[in-house]
């Protein structure tokens, strides 16, 4: 275990990820939690990230003297660099350049270990503006760049290493290579850690914990949902019943899909059952137009459809959600970083179902570590690889009141949208694609006869985090072969736009 203590930095996630990448488990904890409680873990390597703070502010993030003091290798990063030294007697002061961006490193001491097969000038990452300005005793200079004299620094003897910039980010070309020779090499790391271990080892806990114990699991048919139910299912076999709420409001075709795989003629034992409340959702949301007012009803409402259906299996022992661990991090719960969201299924336990206690399978995956768990679960990868899918479904998707025609509009254009784009190749370059229902009418001409018909919206962005995006840029063809095809085979549709804003000032679902 390597653990990543959190000064509040952006990058703070990806610095997990890097080292996971390295196959050594790391977990992340704020800069609050106690010396004991790290000490208890029995870490092998600790590493200390960036933040938005000066170090030298009396109320600026710090942590005690005695974490360099353990015997395990410490790695500081940006602030946690800057944190090291002032803590151990250097000095940081605020920079008359600011570095910001890729700038060339120059690597002073060649035998260090961090530098470990990496070249003599390489590109970094840097984003800064205070700078270390005296080294405390014991350390020396690794490496530098032209405007800053200390870029890395290192204490052999205690293990302690400094680096100003961000091997974490993708843009340090070799940066993944530092932290892996960190926590490899110096810390001793053995690297074998792997999805099959982590799938054999959360058999194996989840078996331990449920027993004899029933289990109930809200199934989605999204990547998360999913591979949590296969989990469960390779563990507990029969005591797991998986509930499929199809509120209506899913992609074409898609409630089948998840039949067809889960279900009882697929190739997995859940007790899969599909609650078909499609008419039930378009009753609820009939004549309701205002965004936040139809969010609450689907939420509500599948809280309702789930809840009559657990009831008819009567109590159970464990519930399982698909929390994952960006949801774990950005409620707040994990690192340092602000609350961005309250994930619906962190923190609130539901209170609607009888049951004793929860599973959260894979709360310490990230996104792309779920799917990898998913692949080596054998679940096919068109699901596994699947684009994000609000829980409101189309429902945000059709602008104004949702109708079961509506719907089926929204449907055809999307399903048209999606399978042109898989043809030419976009799904594997753009992050998140739909068509959407404007609530406009307008009017055409087809054939010879006037036309006042619905404009479906196109919309495709290009995103890391989605938390913000940019409207992706898909080819004119493509677009132009979308276009043609919804209005030749979508009944109900005389225009289709392809909506250009980017997130903020627009988000990427519309409503
Ligand atoms: P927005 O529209 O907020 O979307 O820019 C950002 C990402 O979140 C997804 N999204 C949701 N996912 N429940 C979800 O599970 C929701 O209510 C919800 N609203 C938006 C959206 O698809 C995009 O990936």
């Amino acid at each position: 275990l390597v653990i990543v203590i959190d000064f509040g930095g952006q990058y703070n996630q990806l610095v997990a990820r890097r080292v996971r990448e390295c196959n050594v488990y790391c977990e992340i904890y704020s800069y609050k939690t106690d010396l004991e409680k790290i000490k208890a873990m029995n870490p092998m390597g600790i590493i200390l990230t960036g933040g938005p703070n000066s170090c030298y502010e009396v109320d600026s993030p710090t942590y005690k003297k005695e974490l360099f003091e353990l015997g395990i290798p410490v790695l500081g990063l940006c602030y946690g660099a800057q944190l090291m030294m002032h803590v151990l007697g250097g000095k940081v002061e605020l920079s008359d350049v600011k570095e910001y961006g890729k700038t060339e490193v120059l690597v002073d001491k060649k035998d260090s270990k961090i530098f470990e097969n990496v070249s003599e000038k390489t590109i970094c990452w840097m984003s800064h503006t205070d700078y270390i300005s005296k080294l405390a005793p014991g350390f020396e200079v690794t490496a530098h760049t032209a405007n800053c004299p200390v870029a890395a620094a290192e204490d052999v003897e205690h293990g302690l290493y400094a680096i100003q910039y961000h091997p974490e980010v993708l843009h340090s070309v070799e940066g993944t290579k530092m932290l892996s020779n960190f926590v490899l090499g110096v810390c001793g790391c053995a690297g074998d850690w792997r999805m099959d271990s982590f799938v054999e080892e959360s058999i194996k806990q989840i078996r331990e914990k449920v027993g004899n114990g029933k289990v109930l699991c809200a199934l989605s048919g999204g990547v998360d949902s999913s591979v949590a139910a296969v989990l469960l299912s390779k563990a507990v076999g029969d005591q797991l019943t998986c509930v499929f709420v199809d509120h209506g409001l899913l992609r074409k075709n898609e409630g089948d899909e998840v039949e067809a795989v889960f279900g009882p003629e697929g190739s997995y034992d859940l007790n899969f059952i599909r609650v078909n409340a499609q008419q039930r959702f378009y009753n609820k949301l009939a004549g309701v137009t205002e965004p936040e007012k139809k969010r609450k009803i689907i939420g509500e409402e599948f809280i309702r459809v789930f809840e009559e259906e657990a009831k008819k299996i009567g109590a159970v022992d464990f519930l399982v959600q698909g929390t994952i661990y960006p949801d774990v991090v950005e409620s707040g719960l994990g690192g340092e970083s602000a609350v961005i969201k309250s994930h619906h299924n962190v923190g609130g336990l539901p209170d609607y179902v009888d049951f004793k206690e929860i599973i959260e399978p894979l709360r310490d995956l990230f996104k792309d570590e779920v799917r990898k768990a998913g692949l080596e679960l054998g679940i096919p990868e068109r699901l596994v690889f699947r684009q994000p899918f609000p829980g409101p479904g189309l429902g945000i998707r059709i602008i104004g009141e949702v109708t079961e025609k509506k719907v089926k509009i929204v449907q055809d254009a999307d399903a048209i949208y999606r399978e042109e784009m898989d043809k030419a190749g976009m799904n594997k370059t753009v992050g998140q694609y739909f068509a959407a229902l404007t609530n406009m009418r307008s009017v055409g001409v087809m054939g010879d006869f006037r036309t006042y018909d619905y404009a479906v919206a196109l919309r495709a962005v290009n995103t890391i985090d989605f938390m913000t995006a940019e409207a992706a840029e898909v080819p004119y063809e493509v677009l132009n072969k979308v276009m043609n095809r919804i209005i030749n085979e979508v009944t109900g549709v005389n225009r289709v736009m392809y909506d250009l804003t980017s997130k903020p000032p627009g988000t990427i679902e519309f409503e």
